[in-house]
């Protein structure tokens, strides 16, 4: 998969791509990562790319010229067409089916804003989609871009070493994840529950649901209701 990102500062989003399994990705070329400065596409001596918002008010907004170049540029690079997506928190939220879906596609351009936002016209024109990763305002779209570049990369086939671990997260059945024991059996902090030493693999996998059952009901009860339960799952919340 090929993510180009509009952004004033290509160098954060390279950084995705030094590290951990996003890191690993682009090394096994399942994903590859471009930035793109509309700065480099602005004109003049001071290359500006904002200026004071019609109406009066605070902050700056993002000039129409140097974003729309600078995506054009991006779109030139690889003849696959890119649905261009707009960070923004007025935008759609970014859940892991919206990370599968965007995963399965061949292409995207992510659009970063800065300031107070970037000029209504060019949004209009060129954004496909506005997604937002929460009910909170940052100072731009790249941490953002990088969140959707993870949750991205991570659903590449081959980027996890063990395939199902992304089938177990969080979120993929709808339902949050168990808890996890490592060594020792034994700790001050306490003891792993012994059902997970038993090698009995039918009961394990009963414990783990109910607990990702009981924790979902807990702690985000809202999922439940989106989520596919079936009957023995039920069962499971009733005991
Ligand atoms: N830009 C600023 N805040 C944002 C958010 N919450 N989500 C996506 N993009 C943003």
């Amino acid at each position: 998969m090929r993510i180009d990102v509009i952004t004033l500062f290509p160098d954060f989003i390279a950084q995705c791509a030094a590290f951990g399994v996003t890191g690993r990705a682009g090394e096994r070329g399942l994903l590859s990562l471009h930035g793109w400065n509309p700065r480099d596409y602005a004109e003049g001596n001071y290359r500006r790319v904002d200026e004071r918002p019609f109406g009066g008010g605070p902050g700056m907004v993002m000039l129409i010229d140097p974003l729309r170049a600078a995506i054009e540029a991006a779109r030139a690079a690889d003849p696959v067409p890119a649905k261009v997506i707009y960070l923004t928190p007025q935008g759609a939220p970014l859940t892991q089916a919206k990370a599968r879906e965007l995963a399965a596609r061949e292409r995207v351009i992510l659009l970063c804003g800065r300031y107070e936002g970037i000029d209504e016209r060019l949004i209009e024109a060129e954004v496909d989609e506005e997604l937002s990763i929460g009910d909170y305002v940052l100072s731009g779209g790249e941490l953002a871009a990088a969140v959707v570049v993870d949750a991205v990369a991570r659903l590449q086939e081959g980027a996890l070493s063990d395939a199902e671990s992304a089938e177990q997260d969080s979120f993929e059945g709808g339902v949050l994840d168990c808890p996890h024991y490592t060594r020792p059996v034994e700790h001050e902090l306490g003891r792993v529950p012994d059902v997970l030493l038993s090698g009995n693999h039918a009961d394990i996998a009963r414990w783990r649901r109910k607990e990702s059952l009981g924790r979902t009901w807990q702690r985000r009860p809202d999922l439940l209701d989106e989520a596919a339960l079936t009957q023995a799952d039920h069962k499971l919340l009733d005991e």
